[in-house]
């Protein structure tokens, strides 16, 4: 879709469609007041028909209204004004893009900017939710179809502002809400294909493609199972060899400034498909472990979208990929590696995998002096109990990082709740045959998880952040499919870096 800001009065738009909101118990936003105006009070006569009461995502559509440049207006319901929030307001977005697409609308022009719901920065962030929902909205992931949908019909997108002053500001929401909608649906793409096309390989190749992509600012490289034994990785490659599918190690590098300055490094977990290995997952929904590379399309997306946005920041992606399957080589429970660092673990469940790549991962961040180094990874699935689909789990050591990374998820609407990493817990990974065991028990999952991570990153300013309940919709629903979550929360955060 096309995206340009717009201002003026409401009453000289011109296209297809005008939206406009209207608040719960019939009260019309400012910017329908005025469109009410100028048509003679066709928005209220369609209210005082009973036809409308502002519910969030209801919509009404008033045709060839008087007075006014536009063929349509789309009243759409924006909800209680006094709960008014963001997920309301994208809401409101959603339900307009689907009911206008239904109707064949072409060109739309937004005016529910105004209204967004933020302390500042209002028109900024009214305009690129909106545009970041249109996006989402209008996604299908169609790649292993052999019959497309018809293209939809909504081509361009108005977003209107009412003050001249804020042209910048909308101009910037645009830039920025297509540079984050552009890496999540990279992330959605990359997630939702299936494990025998999207392997470590495929995303090895998608990353010098991307890289080709964005000219020279960003590099990318890929490291084989040869490179990785030399750099001793024997704890990525103990999970590694139990697959026929070759791993790899994908490092992406966006330099976006010249100025000399310590990288931020995302690093996600590119699991292409997670069978548990000889610890085997139960067979209802292992089609869903094919989702277990979120993490690394994560890092993908939120280095899409800081190249996208031309972020002035320097960013390094590290995505460690393999399968976690059983061959005759397969990691056997009892079995010890060694880790990058020169720890040992003792494997005593096979299914937590997604650890024993991501320690030597971040081992291998450390190279960068990074001021950060934040790891995304779909790692347990006692996230998935404790905070369901809504908020990822965020840990860290660092109040200052972890504040940084909550408030970015606030402002994304791409929320992370944190959990605690005391030490307390870190006994529960005592074992008599190693350094480490790579699991803690059925007490405090996640929490475990992250313990084990942080043996692998002292010194470093350090977050994980636990997407196993965020970056996909499980089930069996017409919703099944990767989120492209967290590339919100990390491009947001990314900005803030900028
Ligand atoms: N990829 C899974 C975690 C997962 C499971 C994410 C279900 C989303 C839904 C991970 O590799 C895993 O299997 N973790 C184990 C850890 C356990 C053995 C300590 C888990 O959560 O069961
Ligand atoms: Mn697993
Ligand atoms: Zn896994």
């Amino acid at each position: 879709m096309d995206y340009q800001s717009k201002t003026g009065a409401l009453d000289k738009q011109r296209g297809n469609c005008l939206v406009v909101g209207v608040f719960e118990k019939r009260k019309l936003s400012t910017a329908a007041a005025d469109v009410d105006k100028a048509s003679g009070g066709a928005l209220k006569a369609v209210i005082q028909a009973g036809g409308m009461d502002g519910r969030t995502g209801q919509t009404r559509i008033v045709y060839q209204p008087e007075g006014l440049g536009v063929r349509q207006v789309l009243m759409v319901g924006l909800g209680e004004k006094k709960k008014w929030n963001v997920n309301a307001f994208r809401e409101a977005i959603t339900a307009a893009v689907n009911s206008m697409n239904d109707a064949g609308v072409r060109d739309a022009v937004f005016a529910l900017a105004p209204e967004f719901p933020a302390a500042d920065d209002s028109i900024y962030l009214g305009v690129r939710h909106t545009v970041e929902a249109a996006e989402a909205a209008a996604y299908r992931f169609e790649e292993t179809k052999s019959k497309k949908a018809p293209a939809q019909p909504l081509k361009k997108v108005s977003c209107w502002y009412p003050e001249r002053g804020d042209k910048a500001a909308a101009d910037r929401g645009i830039r920025h809400g297509h540079g984050i909608a552009t890496g999540q649906q990279y992330a959605r793409e990359l997630g939702n294909l299936p494990a025998n096309v999207c392997t470590p390989t495929y995303l090895g190749q998608q990353a010098k493609k991307m890289a080709r992509t964005h000219g020279k600012k960003l590099t990318a490289k890929v490291l084989n199972e040869t490179d990785m034994k030399r750099l001793k990785m024997g704890s990525l490659l103990s999970v590694a060899k139990g697959s026929d599918e070759p791993a790899k190690f994908i490092v992406m590098e966006y330099k976006g400034t010249t100025r000399k300055r310590r990288p931020h490094v995302l690093v996600g977990k590119g699991l292409t498909f997670d069978t548990g290995g000889i610890s085997l997952k139960p067979a209802p929904g292992m089609d869903e472990m094919k989702f277990d590379m979120c993490g690394g399309a994560g890092v993908f997306g939120a280095v899409k979208a800081a190249a996208e946005m031309e972020l002035p920041i320097h960013l390094v992606g590290l995505v460690p990929a393999t399968e976690n399957h059983i061959n005759g080589k397969a990691n056997k429970p009892g079995d010890v590696v060694t880790s990058m660092s020169g720890q040992t673990v003792e494997i005593l469940n096979t299914d937590a995998e997604g650890r024993l790549i991501l320690n030597d991962a971040l081992t291998y961040a450390r190279r960068y002096d990074p001021a950060a180094v934040i790891d995304i990874a779909t790692l347990t699935g006692a996230c998935v109990i404790a905070l369901g689909k809504h908020a990822s789990g965020l840990m860290s050591k660092h109040d200052d990082l972890a504040e940084e990374l909550l408030a970015a998820g606030e402002t994304s609407h791409d929320r992370a709740w944190r959990l605690p990493l005391w030490d307390d817990y870190q006994s529960q990974l005592d074992t008599n045959f190693a350094d480490m065991a790579n699991v803690g028990g059925k007490e405090a999952g996640t929490i475990t998880a992250g313990c084990f991570l942080s043996r692998y990153t002292e010194g470093m300013r350090w977050a994980h952040v636990d997407v196993a309940g965020t970056a996909w919709i499980s089930g069996g629903g017409p919703q099944k499919g990767a989120t492209g979550r967290p590339v919100p929360l990390l491009s947001q955060y990314l900005i803030n870096q900028a």
